[in-house]
């Protein structure tokens, strides 16, 4: 396999974390979906909790598996100088280091948040729960990563996926804050209030950031990586 990714030259790999990101993005929306599902102990017949439960569970394995397919085709593309160190340890890159410090960022807390879940039954019940609590946060921060340093933000298809993904997000997210209602106002409200905030910077970030002209140059990339330098660079046509 990596023979065959190596013969083929570094633009395979970066096809490959193009895909894998766009992949786990969908996995994880899934997974958060689904852990929505289960805390609020929805079950039918057909559909009954320890399905849910595992469905959860396998869908985020799955998400971990991408993510990191992701981390390491990025990695091995050698067109962009990322290391291991930047996938864990955010903003020390030198290539669009906000933007991937974003990607580790969304990364340690998911592997926090599957770590201790793995570990469940080796501590408290409020722990867990707390750092579970966490995949509420990594949702939005790897959404701004790749629309920050994804190459496909200016074509549809990644742009459909996201909002998909955030219809996904917000339904859950809706119907977590609805059950219960009116207990923990405050927590509701922030919620809904941050849903919101979030939703309206980036009606109004994406058309003059990403989607805007010279999105490349102004995301941190390095100037012998722009375009114009290195047209001819395998893989160079990233934005
Ligand atoms: C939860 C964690 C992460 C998620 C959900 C995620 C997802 C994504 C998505 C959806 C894209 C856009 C792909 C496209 O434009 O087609 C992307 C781009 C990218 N990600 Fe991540 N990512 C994560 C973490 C990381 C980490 C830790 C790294 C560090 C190595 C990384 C490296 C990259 C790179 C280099 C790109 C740009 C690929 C390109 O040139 O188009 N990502 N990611």
């Amino acid at each position: 396999m990596s023979a065959t990714l190596a013969a083929a030259g570094p633009s395979l790999y970066w096809y490959l974390t193009r895909s894998t990101g766009a992949v786990a993005m969908l996995l994880l929306s899934i997974a958060l979906a689904l852990g929505v599902v289960d805390v609020q102990r929805w079950s039918t017949p057909r559909w009954p909790r320890f399905v849910l439960d595992s469905l959860h569970r396998n869908v985020s394995l799955l998400a971990l598996a991408f993510l990191v397919a992701h981390i390491l085709t990025s990695v091995l593309d050698s067109f962009a100088p990322i290391g291991l160190i930047e996938a864990v340890i955010p903003f020390v890159g030198s290539y669009r280091p906000f933007w991937l410090g974003l990607g580790a960022v969304a990364f340690d807390l998911i592997l926090a948040v599957i770590a201790t879940s793995l570990l469940r039954q080796r501590m408290g019940y409020a722990t867990w729960r707390a750092v579970h609590w966490l995949t509420y946060a990594s949702w939005p921060i790897a959404l701004l990563h790749g629309f920050g340093t994804g190459s496909d933000v200016k074509s549809g298809w990644l742009l459909v996926l996201s909002v998909l993904c955030a219809a996904l997000v917000a339904a859950a997210l809706l119907a977590r804050v609805i059950a219960g209602w009116p207990e923990h106002l405050r927590v509701r409200g922030a919620a809904l209030g941050g849903a919101g905030a979030f939703s309206l910077f980036l009606a109004l970030w994406l058309p003059q950031g990403p989607l805007g002209s010279e999105w490349a140059r102004r995301s941190g990339t390095p100037t012998s990586l722009l375009p114009h330098a290195h047209a001819s660079t395998a893989g160079g046509s990233k934005r």
